[in-house]
């Protein structure tokens, strides 16, 4: 779908930034804006700033920011045009939408057809399980003797599905929707002149989006016959891809944000269960493989996954796989297993709301005290066992992208298994060495992820000039939006200043080069540009960074100070930043181009045509020893 610009700036006219994030958040005031704790995280001490003057909003902790559009984006994990649709919707605008090419048209429509005749078929198997004798006899009857509640059946929306061939698909018709949409949706089934339903005799669990449209079905059986599958799913439909979905992520998404934690349960039932015993922070894969796309479904409300694993070791050992895909996403892993023989539907009811709540408490395991007691209850501390485990375990701490965070591991498992750190960090080498001779091979660039203990290598020491080039850039651009009309000496703005002196200066960070290209662009019309605009008008990237750089300028000298960048902060002190910040930034492209100058001497060494560089080479160092006097000046007074 595409919204018309009018509604888009309709929209965007409407919106009240406290109001819109004030229904998440609990603002304070605070001067002239307002704070709270992140709902990003789960902080003590609130870091969480809004601005209603500039539009924006800003969490420190989790470095989030942007206006209100990006707010709705980020918490409630949708995309620009739901967020869109969201704000519409509370502010009562009707949405008008644009001129869609043929093929737009096609495509949107099927989708929204889909949509549609799934609701239909959604709300008809509600009123079948509520109101039809068979449903509730059944159907209902059945949900209750599991223990569910009328507020858990409605919540989940569950429904039944009669047992006949096609009771639905008479409905349907009735209703006038179209046969080969229902075929589409995945809910008929057409063979040989014949139609039948696809879900017929089983109590049903509609599968919902992140927006909580009903995108499939999976349907138990009530019997225990052995030649029936016990869930009949729909198949992948354009509107339903298994393995892009969780189930109850649509209830479970505010619960995983608050608590900063997912659980990752197995079945349709583990969630339904949990929810009434009030953990509602879960989702399920489904009984299928866990994929990276629902990694990244989940990892949009947190960093924090824990797998409930059922208490079978054989199915234990299979899932282990999720685990280190979770760790190779970056997320935090921890895991919890049930006695033999219970999953944490059956657990749950066995013990109750408040034991359960208990259990997960006592029996929530990091990934490598739960791997090291997987392993260690095969056989009871024999050596081959013992170094099986610790593979298996480096194995998946190599996993980590983190190095960190990997050195943290290693410094556990040491503790935990007894064993030398110098054993585990040789092991671990191991594995990174060779994984990063297979990626070379594959794709046979240099690979700079690992980096080594050896000695300073030229990728470093270019990297780390690149990134104070980057850092001096920022503040150029920061002082250019923020200051650019304030006057810095007798008759000179600012602006001014930095646009002649950096007139020949190709900015070297793409997001910085586009807004300083746009502003001279923008000042030969005559206009001079400042953070607002760029909030208002810039690309997505630029709006990003802006948001960064208007924020908060005290957070961002505290940083640079930490890099031993010297970058005062009040406003008077203005011209001496100015100045200073130029003199930095020459600096920092001057050193770098010595650097490369002496690669390239290195590099043509046998060749003997060096002069011209080495001339190259003294006239760069001469006007670094001047940007050094300068700066001596600069930084001593
Ligand atoms: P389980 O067999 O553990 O079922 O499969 P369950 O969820 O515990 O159901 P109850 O408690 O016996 O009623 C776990 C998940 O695997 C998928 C379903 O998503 C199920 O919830 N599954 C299982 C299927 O898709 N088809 C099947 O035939 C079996
Ligand atoms: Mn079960």
């Amino acid at each position: 779908m595409r919204i018309s610009d009018d509604t888009i700036q309709e929209i965007k006219s409407q919106i009240d930034i406290i109001d819109v994030i004030g229904e998440f958040v609990n603002l304070k005031k605070s001067g002239t804006n307002y704070k709270a704790l992140s709902p990003f995280t789960s902080e003590k001490t609130p870091s969480f700033f809004v601005s209603p003057a500039k539009d924006i909003y800003k969490c420190f902790s989790s470095g989030k920011g942007g206006d209100a559009i990006n707010f709705i984006m980020e918490i409630e994990g949708v995309n620009y045009i739901e967020a869109l649709q969201y704000l519409a919707k509370k502010y009562g605008i009707q949405i008008r939408e644009t001129e869609e090419t043929d093929e737009d048209v096609l495509v949107h429509n099927e989708r929204e057809s889909l949509f549609i005749v799934l609701s239909f078929a959604k709300d008809y198997f509600v009123r079948t399980l509520l109101e039809h004798p068979e449903g509730k006899s059944v159907g209902l009857s059945y949900f209750r003797e599991r223990g569910f509640d009328d507020p858990t059946i409605k919540k989940f929306e569950l429904g039944y599905s009669l047992d006949t061939w096609n009771a639905f698909y008479q409905e349907a018709l009735q209703q006038k929707y179209q046969e080969d949409v229902l075929e589409k949706a995945g809910l008929i089934i057409r063979k040989e002149d014949k139609v039948y339903d696809r879900f017929r005799g089983r109590v049903l669990f509609p599968i919902h989006n992140l927006t909580g449209k009903t995108i499939a079905f999976g349907a138990r059986i009530l019997t225990g016959e052995k030649n029936q599958p016990k869930y009949i799913n729909s198949p992948e439909t354009p509107v339903y891809h298994k393995s892009q979905i969780l189930y109850g992520i649509y209830q479970g998404r505010q619960a995983i944000r608050q608590k900063d934690n997912c659980y990752l349960v197995e079945g349709y039932t583990d969630v339904i269960s949990m929810h009434m015993a009030g953990e509602e922070n879960v989702v399920a894969s489904s009984g299928t493989s866990l994929t990276d796309g629902q990694i990244a479904m989940i990892k949009r409300y947190t960093n924090n996954i824990t797998v409930l694993f059922d208490g079978d070791e054989a199915g234990i050992k299979a899932s282990l796989r999720g685990i280190d895909m979770i760790l190779q996403s970056g997320l935090n892993v921890r895991a919890v297993m049930f006695p033999e023989g219970e999953d944490p539907d059956s657990y749950a009811r066995k013990i109750g709301p408040s034991g359960f709540k208990e259990y997960l408490k006592d029996n929530t395991r990091d990934f490598i005290s739960f791997k090291t007691a997987l392993f260690a209850r095969e056989a009871q501390q024999d050596p081959i066992t013992k170094a099986k485990t610790i593979k298996e375990i480096v194995a998946s701490i190599a996993r980590i992208p983190d190095g960190v965070q990997r050195a943290v591991y290693i410094k556990e498992t040491s503790v935990l298994l007894a064993i030398d750190e110098s054993v585990l960090i040789s092991e671990l080498n191991k594995i990174l060495i060779s994984e990063r001779q297979k990626r070379k091979s594959d794709a046979r660039e240099p690979d700079i992820s690992l980096i080594e203990k050896t000695a300073e290598t030229t990728l470093d020491r270019s990297k780390s000039s690149t990134e104070s080039i980057r850092l001096q850039e920022k503040e150029s651009i920061r002082l250019l939006i923020n200051y650019g009309l304030n006057e810095i000496e007798e008759e000179i703005l600012l602006y001014e200043f930095i646009l002649s002196e950096l007139e020949d200066v190709e900015f070297q960070t793409p997001v910085y080069r586009t807004i300083f290209d746009t502003f001279k662009e923008n000042l030969k019309k005559g206009h001079v540009l400042d953070a607002d605009y760029f909030l208002k008008y810039g690309p997505e990237e630029v709006k990003k960074e802006v948001v960064d750089l208007v924020a908060n300028p005290y957070e961002i000298s505290v940083n640079w100070q930490n890099k031993r960048i010297f970058v005062p902060t009040e406003k008077d002190l203005l011209s001496r930043s100015v100045f200073d910040n130029i003199i930095r930034l020459k600096y920092r492209i001057v050193s770098r181009l010595i650097e490369e100058n002496i690669e390239e001497i290195r590099e043509l060494k046998k060749h003997d045509e060096t002069d011209h560089l080495l001339k190259v080479n003294m006239e760069l160092k001469k006007i670094k020893s001047e940007l050094a006097k300068k700066l001596g000046i600069v930084v001593a007074s």
